[in-house]
Formats: structure tokens, C-alpha cells, sequence
């Protein structure tokens, strides 16, 4: 496994390539110096309190991993299948990771190859999804991990409630052998539940929000399941700390990563498209879009002033989208920050084989290695952007592998935490999705939300004339 550090290119934002237009000059980077400063100290200052649990997961967390590792060597050993019941932050980062570390065609391979349980996330609440889980796997041989930091989300309730009732009818008083918790440690219904039926249960940190808990038994205890090193993933993120310890922001990837954003922010790029040029991180970008959107999209700041502030993240996947987005990254409106991820090393290859000399269009492929080919596309769209004067940055991963992915999950944490901290908001809540929950309760007549349930009697009803 390579173990080395991932790299921070923001060449491709500055003046120097841009222009003085779109791009940054060092004169005007350094005028953001005290900014950078005030914003490490405030991220160094809260780390460990608050919401901000999740800076000290790669240090305090040895005892917990011995309990994960053993707890999932008995899930390999004995079941089937691995099944994710959660959504959102407790949803994301474990499909990420899966997509990044295993075969990209896991489940399908056959049992001697696979050597572990197949693995599925059930992050959505559509019937049919559900019935299509029901008909590949046998419960009886399947492990449920029903995660929820709130132990109250409707969705993953739901998930347990179906399941939960088939495991019942399946194995009796058994069933509880077929479900694992992840949740907060007192807060909650399922930690309730976990009590009442025996289940074995891990903790998420009440300092530790959803979107921020990849690394704690959120994300590990999935990972353990699939093999997955969970030890080296931490170091990884450790890593990533130890070298974000300056509050020099040209020293400190993820504090320069911040202020760029902050910088491009205020001059009108609201979107933040995240392109990996690897399909094995293309699920980093869905994760990253819900660290980035709910973690920054705030209607006010600390000091209760009304700001409206937020990038709109996007996700985009080098070569495919380049034929569906490009264009407009191109093109389009000088609105977005591009970010590539490219990976060095692919942790195998395939050569294009000889054979079509007379097609001189095509032949230029022959004998080239496909990691080649994607690379090569990826300077060359980087190149076509930078010519448009399209601000873009590139993190290179060296191999993706355990060590990298914690480094890069981490980076991306604190870019967001420093983001955050320029933009003097609070990073870590999210009261824009209250308004949507507290209307489906009501719509579900729940108990306590009648007069919800009037105020959307008594919203503006649509009109026919509009809908045709
Ligand atoms: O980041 C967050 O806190 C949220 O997006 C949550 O991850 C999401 O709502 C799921 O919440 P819970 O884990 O409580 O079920």
C-alpha cells in the first residue's frame, strides 16, 4: 500500500493562470492572512467540543475499534449478507467508502473472490427498492446495521420497522442475533430499542454530527465488515491532521482549500462541482455534496445577521460527465469552482490492445493504458478550462487505498469546518430540512403536530391552470 500524502493544486484558481478576472493574486491571498488565521484558531479552538467531536475520532478511538473489528469478524464469518439501514450522513459515507476500496463489481463476484458478505445500503425510502432488497437476500443469513445518530429519522424507522417485523416472523426470539445499532449514546427511539431487544450496539459521539461521522462507528463498522483496514483509514485522516497544524494558510492544504472557496464565494462562484477522474471515488462527490451543501447552505450567520451564503455542490465523474457537462463548465457562467480528483496510480490496469493501423483516428489508442487515457483526459479538460479561465483545482491522490481515502475524507472535513469559519456561520447544523420534516409529520397526522397539519390546510392551494 503506497502511503503517501495526497496533494493540493490550486494553480488553476490563481491570477497567474486565470487571469486577474476570475483568479486570485498572491497579494490578494494575502490580504485574507488574518482571515485564514482567525478561522484555524476558531476550528483549533472548538476542536473536540461542540459538534466538533469528529476532529478527535483519529485519536480516541482504539478501544472501539478492537470492539468493531472483532464484532465484524464474527459478521464475516457468519452471514451473508451486510445491509445499511440509515440515510444521509449515516448513509453516505459508508457507500463511499465501499465504492472506493472494494472491487467495483463486489457483490457480483463469486463467493471464494468476494470473501465477505455482500453489502448494501438502503438510503431511500421507495417501495420498490425495498421489495427488490427483500428478493436477493435471505434475512435469516443477512446482518442489519440500522444506523441513526437521532434514533428518529423517519426514514430509517420505517427501513427498521419492515425489517425488524420480517426478522421476527423469520427467527422468533432470535432476531435480535441479525441486528446491530449505531446510534447516539442516550438520545433517541433506537437507542431505547437497542436496550429492549439485546441488540448489539455501537455509539456515535453526541458531538458528532451525521454528515461529519464517517469516522466513527458509522463509517467503521461497515468497513470492518467489507475487510476494509479501519486502523490505516484513521491514520490517514490523522495524517491529514498533523499536517494541518499552521495557521499559515500556504502551509495548511485544507485552511488554503477554505479561503479559496471563501474567495471565489465572494465573488460570485456559488457552485462547487466535485469531478473524481476515477469511478472507485465517485461516490465521494455525493458525500462531499451533503458535507458541503448542508454544512454551509445558511441563512444566517453567528451573529444573527441575515447572509444567504452556501455553495451549491455538484457532482460530476471524469471521463462520463465530460460528455454531459463540460460544456457548460466550459462555457457556461463564470459561477463554479471545478474540482478534480486525480489518483496516480490505478490499483490495476488494461492496455489497449493493437490492431487498427488503417484507422489512423482510432489507432493513436493502441498499445496505451486505459489509467492513461483517463489521466491524459483529465489534463486535457483541466487545460481547456483553465484556457476559458474557469477556476478550478486539482487534490491528487497517489493510490486509493485506506491511508489516501482518510486522508482525503479528512481534508475535505476540514475545508468545510475553515469554510465555515470564514463565512462565520455554524457549520454544524442544519434547520433548513426542519421545516420539510415537520410537514410530513403532520401530513402523517403524528401526534403533536396539529396545527402544522392546519397551517398546510391552509396554504395556498395549486392551481389547475398552472399544471398542464
Ligand atoms: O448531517 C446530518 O446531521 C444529517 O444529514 C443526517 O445525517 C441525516 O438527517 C440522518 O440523520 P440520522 O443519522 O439522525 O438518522
Amino acid at each position: 500500500m503506497l502511503k503517501e500524502k495526497i496533494r493540493f493544486d490550486y494553480n488553476n484558481m490563481t491570477a497567474d493562470f486565470i487571469g486577474e478576472k476570475e483568479g486570485v493574486s498572491d497579494a490578494q491571498l494575502d490580504s485574507y492572512k488574518k482571515q485564514a488565521e482567525d478561522a484555524f484558531n476558531y476550528v483549533k479552538e472548538n476542536s473536540g467540543k461542540g459538534m466538533m467531536g469528529w476532529t478527535e475520532l483519529a485519536y480516541n478511538q482504539d478501544e472501539i475499534v478492537k470492539d468493531i473489528v472483532a464484532t465484524a469478524e464474527n459478521v464475516r464469518k457468519n452471514f451473508k449478507a451486510f445491509v445499511v439501514l440509515g440515510i444521509g450522513g449515516s448513509a453516505l459515507g459508508p457507500i463511499a467508502v465501499f465504492q472506493a476500496l472494494k472491487h467495483l463489481h463486489y457483490n457480483e463476484l463469486d463467493d471464494s473472490r468476494r470473501n465477505g458478505p455482500k453489502f448494501y445500503v438502503e438510503d431511500n425510502v421507495d417501495p420498490e427498492r425495498m421489495n427488490a432488497l427483500l428478493d436477493i437476500i435471505d434475512v435469516k443469513n443477512t446482518m442489519f446495521n440500522v444506523i441513526t445518530k437521532s434514533g428518529a429519522t423517519s426514514e430509517t424507522m420505517s427501513q427498521y420497522l419492515i425489517i425488524t417485523d420480517i426478522l421476527k416472523k423469520a427467527l422468533g426470539d432470535k432476531f435480535a442475533n441479525n441486528v446491530i445499532a449505531t446510534t447516539d449514546i442516550e438520545k433517541g427511539n433506537l437507542i431505547k430499542l437497542a436496550k429492549k431487544e439485546g441488540f448489539k450496539t455501537f455509539y456515535i459521539p453526541s458531538s458528532v454530527g451525521g454528515r461529519f461521522s464517517e469516522l466513527c462507528p458509522v463509517g467503521l463498522l461497515p468497513a470492518a465488515v467489507l475487510g476494509i483496514d479501519i486502523a490505516t483509514f484513521l491514520e490517514g485522516a490523522k495524517f491529514t491532521q498533523e499536517n494541518a497544524k499552521s495557521a499559515d494558510f500556504r502551509k495548511n492544504a485544507p485552511l488554503c482549500a477554505a479561503l479559496l472557496q471563501y474567495i471565489s464565494m465572494q465573488r460570485g462562484k456559488n457552485v462547487s462541482v466535485m469531478m473524481p477522474y476515477a469511478d472507485s471515488l465517485k461516490y465521494i462527490a455525493d458525500w462531499y455534496c451533503q458535507l458541503w451543501g448542508e454544512s454551509l447552505g445558511k441563512a444566517v450567520n453567528l451573529k444573527g445577521e441575515t447572509v444567504n451564503v452556501g455553495q451549491t455542490p455538484v457532482k460530476s465523474l471524469g471521463v462520463t460527465d465530460q460528455h454531459s457537462q463540460v460544456q457548460l463548465y466550459a462555457e457556461g457562467p463564470y459561477d463554479k469552482v471545478i474540482t478534480f480528483i486525480a489518483v496516480d496510480k490505478f490499483r490495476s490496469e488494461y492496455k489497449i490492445p493493437e490492431g487498427l493501423p488503417e484507422f489512423p483516428d482510432v489507432n493513436f489508442l493502441c498499445g496505451n493504458n486505459l489509467g492513461k487515457l483517463l489521466n491524459t483526459e483529465r489534463v486535457a479538460t483541466e487545460y481547456a478550462l483553465t484556457k476559458k479561465q474557469k477556476a478550478n483545482r486539482t487534490i491528487y491522490v497517489p493510490e486509493v487505498n485506506e491511508f489516501t481515502l482518510g486522508q482525503l475524507l479528512m481534508f475535505f472535513m476540514l475545508e468545510t469546518a475553515y469554510t465555515g469559519a470564514l463565512l462565520g456561520i455554524d457549520t454544524f447544523n442544519q434547520p433548513g430540512v426542519e421545516e420539510g420534516k415537520k410537514a410530513t409529520f403532520a401530513l402523517f397526522d403524528r401526534r403533536g403536530y396539529e396545527e402544522k397539519k392546519a397551517e398546510l390546510q391552509n396554504a395556498k392551494k395549486k392551481e389547475n391552470k398552472y399544471i398542464i
